[in-house]
């Protein structure tokens, strides 16, 4: 199965070049210091994945990216330019697309209603059609499950219904928090072969988990975040066999 167009965002760099780049970014709630200072670039079409505990900061990066939170300091480039003023939907236009943790999908809409609901930049009857065939063809569930209210999906469905959705925005970048949470193993399977799949058509994806070895072994290096600061990084197969890794989030 090959997925034929899932993007029609121009590339604003070459494969290998970064694409997303932070630098020194600090975010705090109120007088809570959630990111100190996380600096970590992502190269056109690689799967980089960000890594840590519960309250680690992986969200505040996500949604910081997203620009969904104010930044105190730092900067943040996408493709070469300064991506801090943009709102989020310059941001949804320059390529860039998130999958949120907890899916947030619209649970009294059918999933094609949702499905076109991700796609607000490309209305027009073709391409609209062309990119539901793009998703159900990476997620032959949903093409069964059109008419279905979103609601009524399994856990793991309505996570491919939010990939989805963000795939229908034709992203360069997709920002993807937690897909694993809360979902069947089966299901988290089928997930990560999308994800994959979703890559070897060209999109860069920045990956956030919180199951750590499905996350090493899909991506190609990882940046480990611990109470605001990157801690480790490196190539992901390497860090699978890092000792304090194994430790600390492989289980020994
Ligand atoms: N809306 C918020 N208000 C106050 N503190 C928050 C808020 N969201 C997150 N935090 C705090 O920021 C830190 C990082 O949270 P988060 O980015 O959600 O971590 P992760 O996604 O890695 O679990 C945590 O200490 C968390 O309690
Ligand atoms: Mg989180």
């Amino acid at each position: 199965m090959r997925v034929k167009h899932p993007t029609r965002a121009p590339l604003p760099v070459a494969p290998g070049e970064p694409l997303l780049e932070l630098a020194d970014i600090k975010v705090s709630y109120g007088g809570i210091k959630a990111l100190k200072g996380v600096s970590l670039t992502v190269n056109c079409q690689e799967i980089v994945a960000l890594i840590g505990a519960n309250g680690a900061g992986k969200t505040t990066t996500l949604k910081s990216i997203a620009r969904l939170l104010p930044l105190s300091s730092g900067t943040l480039r996408f493709g070469g330019k300064d991506i801090a003023s943009l709102s989020t939907e310059a941001l949804v236009a320059a390529g860039v697309a998130l999958v949120p943790e907890g899916r947030a999908i619209f649970p009294n809409l059918t999933v094609r209603e949702n499905l076109e609901l991700g796609a607000y930049l490309h209305r027009d009857a073709t391409t609209m059609r062309e990119t539901i065939d793009d998703v159900t063809q990476l997620f032959p569930r949903l093409g069964e499950r059109m008419k279905q209210e979103g609601g009524t999906l399994s856990g793991g469905e309505q996570q491919m219904l939010a990939i989805g959705r963000a795939m229908m925005a034709r992203p360069a970048l997709l920002l993807l928090d937690e897909p694993s949470l809360g979902i069947a193993p089966k299901l988290v399977q089928q997930i990560f072969e999308a994800i994959t799949k979703i890559a070897a058509a060209g999109v860069t994806i920045l990956l956030v988990e919180q199951n750590t070895r499905i996350a090493l072994k899909t991506s190609h290096r990882a940046y480990v975040l611990r109470t605001g600061e990157i801690a480790i990084e490196g190539r992901s197969a390497d860090l699978a066999q890092n000792a304090e890794i194994q430790a600390a989030y492989l289980g020994g």
